[in-house]
C-alpha cells in the first residue's frame, strides 16, 4: 500500500495532463473537431423537420443533470467503389439517457428525430426520414487536455470510439426536453421490408402531415463514427 501510493504519487505529474478523470461529469454540451456542430435551435428546427447546414462536418452530445440528451450529427459518407457518390447525412436526436452500473449509457428517444440523407447517386437522391433509434454507449472516457480543456471519449455499442468530443458549454444546450412533433410509430415496416419492396420506396417524404414511415435505413446512422 505504502509503495503503491509512494509510485503514484510520483508518477502523478507526469501524467496529470493527460489523466483520466476519476469521476467525469458529462452535463453540457460537447462537440468534435472544429465545433461547428453543436446541439440545440442553431442546428435543428424539429418543428418544420429543417436543418441549419453547418460550416463543417462533425458530431455533438448534450446532457443534462436531470437525464436528458441531445445529438446533433453531420457527416459524409465515402463510397469506394463509387467515388463520385459521396453521401451526406445531417440528423437530430433527442430523449432521456440513463448511466448503467457497468458504466454504459443507454439512450433513449422520445420519438421526434429525424435526418436528412443525400446521396447523389441513389434513385431517391434526397430525402428525409424519422430517426428513432436507442443507442448504447458502450462506455466513456473524459480527459482533461492541456490546450482544449475538458475532452469527453465516447465509445459505440461495438466498442468503436465517436470522435473526441470537447466541452462547449458546461450547460447543455438543447431544445424544450419533450417531443416536438407528432410522429406515427412505424408499425409497417417489417411488412414492408419482407415483401420484397426497394427500401427506398420505404421511405416516404415527410410532408405537411408529417407522419412518414421510415425507419429501415437505420444504415447510416446507427454506425456513425463520426
Ligand atoms: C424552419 O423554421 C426555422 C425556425 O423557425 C426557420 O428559420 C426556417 O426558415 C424554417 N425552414 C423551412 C424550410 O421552413
Ligand atoms: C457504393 O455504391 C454502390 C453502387 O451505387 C452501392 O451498391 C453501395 O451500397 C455503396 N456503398 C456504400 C458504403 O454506400
Ligand atoms: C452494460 O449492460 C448493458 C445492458 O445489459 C449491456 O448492453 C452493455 O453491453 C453493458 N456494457 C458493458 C461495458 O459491458
Ligand atoms: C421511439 O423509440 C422509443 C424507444 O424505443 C419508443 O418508446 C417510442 O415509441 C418510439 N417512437 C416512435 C414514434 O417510433
Amino acid at each position: 500500500m505504502r509503495t503503491h501510493t509512494f509510485l503514484v504519487s510520483l508518477l502523478a505529474p507526469l501524467v496529470t495532463v493527460y489523466a483520466q478523470l476519476a469521476d467525469p461529469n458529462i452535463v453540457g454540451t460537447w462537440s468534435s473537431g472544429s465545433k461547428n456542430v453543436v446541439t440545440g435551435p442553431g442546428f435543428a428546427n424539429p418543428a418544420n423537420t429543417s436543418f441549419n447546414y453547418p460550416k463543417t462536418t462533425g458530431v455533438s452530445f448534450s446532457f443534462s443533470d436531470d437525464n436528458f440528451y441531445e445529438i446533433a450529427r453531420y457527416r459524409f459518407n465515402g463510397n469506394g467503389s463509387e467515388p463520385n457518390c459521396i453521401t451526406a447525412v445531417i440528423g437530430w436526436v433527442h430523449g432521456t439517457y440513463e448511466k448503467l452500473a457497468n458504466g454504459s449509457i443507454v439512450l433513449t428517444p422520445f420519438g421526434d428525430g429525424y435526418q436528412q440523407v443525400q446521396d447523389p447517386c441513389a434513385a431517391q437522391s434526397n430525402f428525409m426520414e424519422n430517426y428513432n433509434q436507442t443507442e448504447l454507449l458502450r462506455s466513456f472516457q473524459m480527459f482533461r487536455d492541456p490546450t482544449f480543456g475538458l475532452k469527453l471519449h465516447l465509445f459505440q455499442f461495438d466498442g468503436a470510439p465517436i470522435a473526441p468530443l470537447f466541452q462547449v458549454s458546461t450547460t447543455p444546450t438543447m431544445h424544450p426536453t419533450r417531443s416536438l412533433r407528432n410522429v406515427t410509430p412505424p408499425v409497417e415496416v417489417l411488412n414492408k421490408r419482407s415483401n420484397g419492396a426497394s427500401p427506398a420506396a420505404d421511405v416516404a417524404h415527410l410532408g405537411a402531415a408529417s407522419s412518414i414511415v421510415a425507419a429501415i435505413l437505420s444504415v447510416t446512422f446507427a454506425s456513425l463514427a463520426l
